[in-house]
C-alpha cells in the first residue's frame, strides 16, 4: 500500500456537549481524500494531562505542522505520532497542544482505515494489538447520578455509575439501560417531588440528596427491586481531588484525613453490596491511600485510576501496585499510539482498562473503535441519553 501523504490540515472551532468551544481536524491528503475527527474536554482534570491549546493556537500550530510534513509519507499511526511527539518535545503536548495532536492522530488513521477499506477499530487492531483474541463486548459504565464538578448538587462524589454486563449483547444491555434510566428518573421525582429532573453535564440525574452516600441506596434498591443483580453492578467515581485541600477531604461538611477516609469507603462497600469499582477514590498525589484502601479491600474489588494515571504509560506503570482498573482517555495523552502504549502497560500489568469519554464530549465515537481494538474490560459512556447515546449507537454498529 502506498504511504499517506498529508496535503493539508483544516482546523475547525466546534462547540461540546456543554456549549464550550473544542476543536474539529480535517486531514486532507493527496488524492483529495479527508478524515475528520472532533476532540472531547474534561472538566475534572489531572494535573499531568496534556494540555489544549484550543482553536486559535491549534490553528497556528497546524501551519507549523503542515511545512514540517510537506514531502513526509507515513504507512502508519505510529510513524506520524512519532513525529508529532518529536515536534512537540514536551511531556504535555504544551507547544502543540494535546486536543491538535490528537487529532490529527485521530485524522490519520481514518484516512488509514479509508485507504485499507477497513473499519477505525481494524486499522488499530491490526497494528497495535494483532496478536490478541478476539474481542467481548465490554462492560458499560452509565453515570446515572452526577455530583461534584459535574452537578449543581450537595453531593461530593462526582458519578454514580450502573454498570451493564453484555453477555447478552449490546443490545440487550442497551435496553436495560434505557429502562433503568426512565424507571430512575420517577424515582426521583417521587423522592424529591420534583416534577422535572435536572441533568448533570454527562446526562445523569442531578439532584440533590440526603448525603453522598444516598444515591448509592437509591440505584441498589431499584436494581434490587425492579430489575435482575445479573444485569446490572455498581461502581462510583469520586474524582477525589475535586474535594481534597490542605490534606484533608470533605465531603458532607465533614472533614477526613486518608486514613478515616480509607475506613469510610470500606464501610460504603459493606453497606453497598453490588459496589465493586472505586474511580479515583483519594487526590492524585495520595498514592499511599490507594494503597492502602486495595489492601484493605477483597480482590474482587477494583480500584481504578483516571487523575492519578492520565492515559500514561509511566504513570501506570508507577502505580500498578495502587489499582486493578484504569481509565483511558485519549486526549489525556494526545496521541492513538501513546493511548495504545498504555493499554499495552495496563495489560502486562493484570490492570483492566476502561475506554472513556469526557465530561465535555462530541458527536466522535473513536473511543468505541478503542476499545474495540484492545478488548477492553469497560466502556464509560454516560447514561444511554441525549448526546451520550451516540456512543451506545456506534457500539451496537460495531460488536454486531
Ligand atoms: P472529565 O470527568 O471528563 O470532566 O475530566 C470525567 C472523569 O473524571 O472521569
Ligand atoms: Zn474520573
Amino acid at each position: 500500500m502506498d504511504k499517506i501523504q498529508i496535503k493539508d490540515i483544516k482546523v475547525n472551532e466546534i462547540l461540546d456537549s456543554r456549549e464550550e468551544k473544542t476543536i474539529e481536524i480535517i486531514l486532507v491528503n493527496k488524492n483529495g481524500k479527508e478524515a475528520k475527527s472532533q476532540i472531547p474536554k474534561g472538566k475534572s482534570t489531572g494535573s499531568k494531562e496534556a494540555v489544549s491549546l484550543g482553536y486559535e493556537k491549534a490553528k497556528e500550530n497546524s501551519k507549523k505542522i503542515l511545512k514540517e510534513l510537506s514531502e513526509k509519507d507515513f504507512g502508519s499511526i505510529s510513524e506520524i505520532d512519532n513525529f508529532l511527539i518529536e515536534l512537540d518535545g514536551t511531556e504535555n503536548k504544551s507547544n502543540l497542544g494535546g486536543d491538535l495532536t490528537l487529532g490529527i492522530s485521530i485524522s490519520f488513521a481514518r484516512l488509514l482505515a479509508q485507504e485499507k477499506q477497513k473499519e477505525l477499530w481494524e486499522v488499530l487492531k491490526g497494528e497495535f494489538f494483532k496478536n490478541e483474541a478476539g474481542s467481548t463486548p465490554p462492560h458499560i459504565f452509565a453515570n446515572m447520578i452526577n455530583g461534584g464538578e459535574h452537578a449543581e448538587n450537595n453531593l461530593a462524589f462526582q458519578e454514580y455509575i450502573v454498570v451493564a454486563k453484555t453477555e447478552n449483547g449490546v443490545k440487550n444491555a442497551t435496553e436495560n439501560l434505557i429502562n433503568f434510566y426512565n424507571n430512575l428518573k420517577e424515582t426521583l421525582k417521587e423522592k424529591t417531588g420534583l416534577s422535572e429532573i435536572p441533568l448533570g453535564d454527562e446526562a445523569g440525574f442531578c439532584v440533590s440528596l440526603k448525603n453522598s452516600e444516598e444515591p448509592f441506596f437509591v440505584l441498589e434498591k431499584l436494581i434490587k427491586e425492579n430489575f435482575s443483580e445479573s444485569d446490572f453492578k455498581l461502581a462510583t467515581d469520586i474524582a477525589g481531588n475535586s474535594f481534597y485541600k490542605d490534606g484533608k477531604y470533605t465531603i458532607d461538611k465533614k472533614e477526613y484525613d486518608s486514613p478515616s477516609l480509607v475506613k469510610y469507603y470500606k464501610s460504603l462497600f459493606e453497606k453497598v453490596d453490588l459496589l465493586f469499582s472505586i474511580e479515583d477514590p483519594f487526590y492524585e498525589n495520595d498514592t499511599e491511600a490507594f494503597l492502602s484502601l486495595k489492601n484493605s479491600l477483597s480482590c474482587e474489588k477494583i480500584i481504578v485510576g483516571d487523575d492519578l494515571t492520565t492515559t500514561n504509560k509511566k504513570e501506570i506503570e508507577k502505580n500498578k501496585e495502587k489499582i486493578s482498573g484504569v481509565i483511558i482517555k485519549a486526549n489525556q495523552i494526545g496521541t492513538l499510539t501513546e493511548t495504545m502504549e498504555a493499554i499495552k502497560t495496563a495489560h502486562k500489568n493484570n490492570i483492566k482498562t476502561i475506554i472513556s469519554h469526557r465530561s465535555g464530549e462530541t458527536d466522535d465515537c473513536f473511543l468505541v473503535h478503542i476499545a474495540k481494538a484492545s478488548n477492553a474490560y469497560g466502556v464509560k459512556i454516560g447514561p444511554p441519553a441525549r448526546e451520550r447515546l451516540l456512543k451506545y449507537e456506534e457500539l451496537e454498529k460495531i460488536y454486531t
